[in-house]
């Protein structure tokens, strides 16, 4: 359970204006992006945000968002600010809806500014909204004083962004909907220290992707190949949970790259078609499975974005970092390692 005492309340002087309470409610919280081997893409009931498949991912720890959710009975409206930039259109729209559904759970009909820090580029395919709908949804509810089980958080958060609920959860995480009750959350496979994987993000753009995931996945099903995507994929949920139990990273490296190639096939089978992947991406893929050939235990996966996460073992990770240094095209790289839960931090925290 969340505990309270992590979320300050501060009542300033009752104003007796009729009765004017002047009452400001404030709760931070951190959380980390996540990387799915097995991916979600397309909804199967998009009102209630049921996913087409179930998915897996691990959580991408040196690589956060921590947002600060001040509710005040003075405010207006609710705004948005995203790295110290004020967030107007679409992208504030959907923090409003979010507020929405966690003020309707909390019988509270009060304004908040948010305001959400990211260490990594926002947009690009880095799950930037999955570890900020997580950390939204836990301040969210503890400023307003609702005390969440991680189950109802992760429900909770899959209404921000669906992969934001696999980011409720610490380590290696599985998204499941249960098919008779409808329920849908995320919940652990492993703890963080279960396998020392890295995640070594080559980044190619960190240009704002041009299509969305949200809208992207409307056009899942216009692709003929989406059906035996989704009809094939309880067998590599199969595969994935059975290779992160075992620790066994030739199946599991397998199974990543066959099921992101399958979404990216989807993708560009859609009406109209979406080409996520630069010619540089394509180039970094053939690499590793060079890499592969010459013994290093390596592997690659793309989200809704052109780069590439080139995941590997703690013990080949600088041989890995090196040859992404010198690729060509290759501007950076980030390094996620498995991370723990989203979690509340001091309102007053620096950390
Ligand atoms: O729920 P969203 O909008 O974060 O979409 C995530 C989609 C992918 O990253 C491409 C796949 C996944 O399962 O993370």
């Amino acid at each position: 359970m969340i505990k309270s005492e992590n979320f300050s309340i501060t009542l300033t002087p009752f104003l007796f204006y009729g009765i004017l309470l002047m009452m400001t409610l404030k709760a931070k919280a951190l959380a980390h992006p996540n990387i799915a081997f097995i991916k979600y893409w397309g909804m199967e009931d998009e009102a209630r945000r049921i996913p087409a498949n179930d998915s897996i991912s691990m959580n991408l720890g040196c690589l956060s968002t921590r947002t600060t959710v001040t509710f005040d009975t003075q405010l207006k409206e609710d705004t948005l600010t995203l790295n110290g930039e004020p967030v107007t259109g679409e992208g504030l729209l959907r923090v409003q809806r979010f507020l929405d559904r966690i003020r309707t759970l909390a019988g509270k009909k009060v304004f908040a500014y948010v305001e959400s820090e990211n260490n990594f580029p926002i947009g690009a395919g880095l799950a930037s909204s999955a570890s900020g709908f997580a950390a939204l949804t836990l301040a969210g509810t503890a400023a307003l004083g609702l005390e969440f089980s991680e189950r109802e958080l992760s429900s909770l958060a899959r209404f921000g962004s669906g992969s934001a609920c696999r980011s409720i959860p610490g380590g290696f995480v599985e998204w499941r909907t249960d098919p008779l009750t409808g329920e849908s959350y995320a919940e652990s496979l492993a703890p963080a220290d279960h396998w020392d994987l890295v995640d070594c993000v080559a980044i190619l753009s960190d240009e704002h992707k041009p299509v969305g995931s949200e809208a992207g996945m409307r056009l899942a099903g216009s692709s003929p190949l989406q059906e035996a995507r989704v009809l094939d994929a309880e067998r590599r949920l199969d595969l994935c949970r059975g290779a992160i139990l075992g620790r066994d990273f030739e199946t599991l490296a397998k199974v990543t790259e066959l099921d992101s190639n399958m979404m990216h096939a989807v993708m560009m089978t859609a009406d109209p078609p979406l080409f996520y992947w630069l010619p540089g991406s394509l180039a970094l893929m053939k690499a590793v499975k060079r890499w592969q050939k010459e013994g290093l235990p390596v592997t690659t996966t793309l989200d809704a974005g052109p780069n590439v996460h080139v995941i590997c073992t703690k013990d080949a990770v600088e041989g890995v970092f090196e040859r992404l240094r010198a690729f060509p095209g290759v501007k950076d790289v980030l390094r996620g390692i498995p991370a723990g839960p989203a979690r509340l931090l001091s309102p007053d925290s620096q950390e």
